[in-house]
């Protein structure tokens, strides 16, 4: 976390303040602390002990070129779900070789682009079922390409309680990857292929966990198929195993998707928990993927919003702000919980009271909880740790703009976009259908 406060008073965000940002771009907006984020991947390296590796960057958790850049900066892949993304990390100089492809229904142009993107294809395009396999090897022929694949598996692994259900990929009844049971076949079934090469075995099999032992858990699962496979004279294309991204970030201390435990893991301590089983499996001679999204990206950046009025009835005390579940949806979908702090910090903190923190939306979640706030209500507030599945999953439900974006770096504002006009979402819904 970069925050930090002025004497003052008055919040920061990577030595920038917050109240500055906010006059100079408005609210909602999200702000993001590039350097802090470089630091965050830099470090992770160091957890792979010299050895060949990848972190490929999960870009649905924040697709922001200026934050994309800063990770192929730094050394990062990245880990792609659509077409679109592919377009956004190839254009933000990711190396084709350095991205993968995870996601279960992949149009056919979808996988042109990622079989003739750069002399040979991207890195990989993991196949999430038997069935798709014969649909990649049919665009690979078309396009007169072999094409790179990985093969997902799914350790069919209940994870219960070990995050919250909308985001736990790895069981059953999941409509992730191949299961476990049918890994043999489809890795013969694609040795098969003169139009497919098997470079990667890969899993992933949740979000924000909060203990390092599910990610290992399925690691291990991946690494033992890959022995065994290997001991049938099998997978000897391979060059990677991948074991996805999931790894927790602390919110806080709360509970739901947005909490966990307050001794949470580092990001490296997941690396180190995966090479730990990658050497005891054998597989050393195999470069070690990662996929990590939220933990490079949350704890650097925040939500600013204005405070719209209050409301004071006698069952409760409302805070009302300019950002809603459009804007930052996991509250609402995930009962995550999110910090939000006064940008100002009141001069006495004993005068904080609980208030309602809610936004604009007309649905009843459309709520983020109750937070310890100035007694007199502040004028502008942070939510914190919003980096992460923030401006990706904002939407303009309810005729709302999407929130803009400011990228910090060196201390300053380096960017930032620009709010759409009301007028011009109002003219396209007009006209639409006319
Ligand atoms: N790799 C794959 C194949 C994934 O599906 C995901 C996330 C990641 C990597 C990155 O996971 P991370 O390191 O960020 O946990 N919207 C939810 C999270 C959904 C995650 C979906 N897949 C949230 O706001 O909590």
């Amino acid at each position: 976390m970069t925050i930090s406060r002025e004497p003052s008073g008055m919040l920061r965000l990577g030595g920038v303040s917050l109240a500055e940002v906010a006059r100079v771009t408005g609210t909602p907006a999200y702000v993001y602390d590039l350097d802090a984020m470089a630091d965050g991947a830099r470090s992770l390296d160091a957890a792979f002990d010299g050895r060949p590796h990848l972190v490929a960057y999960a870009l649905k958790a924040n697709t922001a070129g200026a934050v994309v850049r800063t990770f192929v900066g730094a050394g990062c892949g990245a880990d792609v779900v659509s077409g679109a993304e592919l377009l956004v990390a190839l254009a933000c100089g990711a190396p084709p070789d350095h991205v993968v492809y995870n996601g279960v229904a992949k149009l056919d142009g979808e996988l042109d682009l990622a079989i003739t993107s750069g002399p040979r294809g991207i890195g990989a395009v993991f196949i999430e079922s038997i069935e798709e396999i014969a649909r990649i090897e049919a665009r690979a022929m078309a396009a007169g390409r072999v094409a790179r694949v990985g093969v997902r598996v799914n350790p069919s692994l209940d994870l219960a309680g070990a995050t919250h259900a909308h985001i736990a990929t790895g069981h059953d009844r999941a409509k992730f990857g191949v299961p476990r049971a049918d890994a043999a076949r489809a890795v013969e079934r694609v040795e098969a292929s003169p139009h497919l090469e098997l470079v990667g075995m890969t899993s992933h099999v949740g979000s924000h966990f909060t203990s390092t032992q599910p990610y290992v858990d399925s690691a291990r699962v991946l690494f033992g198929l890959v022995q065994s496979m290997r001991a049938a004279g099998h997978a000897r294309s391979l060059r990677f195993v991948d074991t996805g991204g999931g790894f927790g970030v602390d919110y806080g201390g709360d509970a739901g998707a947005g909490g966990g435990p307050s001794a949470m893991p580092e990001p490296a301590d997941f690396v180190r928990g995966a090479r730990t089983a990658q050497r005891e499996f054998g597989l050393d001679d195999l470069a070690l993927y990662v996929e990590p999204g939220r933990c490079l990206v949350a704890p650097h950046g925040v939500l600013l919003a204005r405070v719209v009025q209050t409301k004071i009835t006698a069952t409760g005390r409302w805070v009302m702000i300019d950002a809603g579940m459009n804007d930052l949806l996991r509250p609402a979908l995930y009962q995550a919980r999110h910090r939000i702090v006064a940008l100002e910090a009141p001069s006495d903190p004993a005068t904080a009271i609980p208030w309602r923190v809610v936004g604009p939306v007309c649905e009843s979640s459309d709520d983020f909880g109750e937070h310890a706030l100035p007694s007199e209500a502040p004028g502008l507030v942070a939510i914190l740790d919003g980096g992460a599945y923030g401006f990706t999953m904002a939407s303009e439900y309810n005729g709302r703009q999407l929130p803009v974006e400011a990228f910090l770096r060196g201390g300053r504002i380096v960017g930032h976009t620009r709010r759409g006009s009301v007028e011009a979402w109002v003219d396209e819904r007009v006209r639409a259908g006319s």
